[in-house]
């Protein structure tokens, strides 16, 4: 029987996608390895069907239904998983009459509920991290910081100590473990199921965060158990296509700018702020005299025309007063091909890892401005660890008002500061080219998981 991977993403856009190029990269390696995709529908995915070429196979999983108290981001999504598992049995089964399954490959999100399904059918279980090592690190120690605290993260206001890891302020701890909740419930169960997989595989390189890496290897993170091997196969990002068609106007608009002068706003898919704070950035921008490309989002008012939106949402006659210098676009830009203008001087960011990645790949150097998730564990590894980030202060209620704005983009795109950071940024940029070369570490890390597979 021919020999298969299968590959397990959670129901999320930002984690399907470097899951798809992991799993593209892995057929470059092993052309003959048949490899296959689960896709979960109950959450509808977004992946574009380009993304997944036709030499590797999509398995589209049945919709769930999900019970009424499945309310809120997350309860969607550990829902969606945790009664998900008898469609991953099936397709793991249905797919093992055909095939000879070497391991399946499952997003750490999936890790509480898809390993007893994986574990119980005797196939070898991996995860995939599409998060940093400095949080797999943090995530990992999980376990013994609940022994050694008992109180919320929220509530404690101390710096905590993670092996590989500069210290933590406690508020900054992932949102989901900020409180002893079910969520955070989950993230413990995950991290206890990590040290029992077969293989941890992580989105990161080595030189990017030796330190976090080396940490998890030596066993710090986890001192009962000897830790599984981790692979540190990145960056594996997704390009934003340019399929022929229009280019953006954004790219055209980047065209007319002189090179490293723009600064870039992009926050993510869900990264959206609240009339208040979209007026302070609009102060802060124009009083900076950068200029920049924005990527504006506001749920509320969707299925409006541009004009009005951008508009009403701006502060009076912004528009027209930036508009030598600034461009302001609704929604959505091709991330990866604005970060490799030439035009891009500076990236403010929500510091979610595919993004961190992305700009690292382009040589771009970063502002953090975290919003959710562990972004701001992420701005404390860019900011003190990678050094390729200079960090937004936001005040106690997470608000940034507008000279904090002026002060940092002027910061990032002309001042001295920041050309250790630029650098720094430059200096990664090269090593993850390094590190996915023919001997880098992340293609030896590669071939090493391959060579586990004992494939024929
Ligand atoms: C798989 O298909 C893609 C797109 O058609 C192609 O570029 C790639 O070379 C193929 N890979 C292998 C190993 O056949
Ligand atoms: C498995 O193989 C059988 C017989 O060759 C074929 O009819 C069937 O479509 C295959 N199933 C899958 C899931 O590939
Ligand atoms: C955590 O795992 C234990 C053991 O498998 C299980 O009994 C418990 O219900 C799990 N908790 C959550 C929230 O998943």
């Amino acid at each position: 029987m021919a020999e298969a991977i299968v590959i397990y993403p959670a129901p999320l856009l930002t984690h399907q996608t470097p899951m798809a190029e992991f799993a593209k990269l892995l057929l470059t390696h092993h052309p003959s390895l048949s490899i296959h995709i689960l896709i979960a529908t109950t959450i509808p995915s977004q992946l574009p069907s380009s993304a997944i070429p036709p030499n590797i196979t999509c398995h589209y999983l049945p919709a769930v239904d999900l019970p009424p108290s499945s309310t809120g981001p997350l309860s969607l999504l550990f829902d969606a998983i945790r009664l998900n598992n008898p469609n991953l049995r099936r397709a793991l089964l249905t797919i093992s009459n055909n095939y000879t399954l070497n391991a399946v490959i499952f997003d750490f999100f999936c890790t509480r509920f898809a390993f007893e399904v994986v574990s119980d059918l005797k196939i070898p279980a991996y995860c995939f991290c599409t998060i940093a090592a400095g949080s797999l690190s943090s995530l990992l120690y999980l376990p013994t910081l609940h022994n050694r605290f008992t109180e919320n993260f929220q509530d404690l206001n101390v710096l905590v100590d993670i092996p590989g890891v500069p210290p933590i302020p406690s508020s900054d701890m992932p949102s989901p473990v900020l409180k002893r909740n079910e969520w955070y419930e989950i993230f413990l169960n995950i991290s206890t199921c990590l040290p029992h997989l077969t293989g941890i595989i992580v989105n990161t390189f080595e030189c990017l965060e030796s330190k976090a890496i080396k940490a998890i290897r030596d066993g710090l993170c986890v001192p009962e158990y000897p830790m599984p091997p981790l692979y540190c196969i990145g960056p594996s990002i997704a390009y934003s296509t340019a399929d022929g068609g229009d280019v953006p106007y954004c790219l055209k608009w980047l065209d007319s700018q002189p090179s490293k002068s723009v600064v870039f706003l992009c926050f993510g898919s869900s990264g959206s702020f609240s009339m208040q704070q979209i007026k302070e950035i609009a102060v802060g921008l124009e009083s900076s005299g950068q200029r920049f490309l924005w990527v504006l989002k506001n749920p509320p008012l969707e299925d409006q025309s541009l004009d009005q939106d951008l508009n009403s949402l701006l502060p009076q006659g912004f528009l027209e007063r930036t508009k030598e210098r600034g461009l302001v676009v609704k929604s959505w830009a091709p991330q990866t091909a604005v970060l490799n203008h030439d035009s891009i001087g500076g990236f403010i960011t929500h510091c979610g890892w595919n993004s961190v990645l992305e700009s690292v790949c382009a040589g771009v150097p970063m502002l953090a401005w975290p919003l959710h998730a562990e972004q701001r564990l992420n701005r404390v590894l860019m900011v003190e660890e990678m050094k390729i980030a200079l960090p937004m202060v936001e005040s106690e209620t997470g608000f940034v008002c507008s000279t904090e704005v002026e002060k940092r983009v002027k910061e990032l795109i002309e001042s001295q500061e920041s050309d250790s950071v630029r650098q720094r940024t430059l200096d990664m940029k090269r090593a993850a080219e390094v590190a996915t070369s023919e001997g880098g570490s992340s293609r030896t890390a590669l071939v090493k998981l391959l060579e586990s597979w004992k494939l024929k």
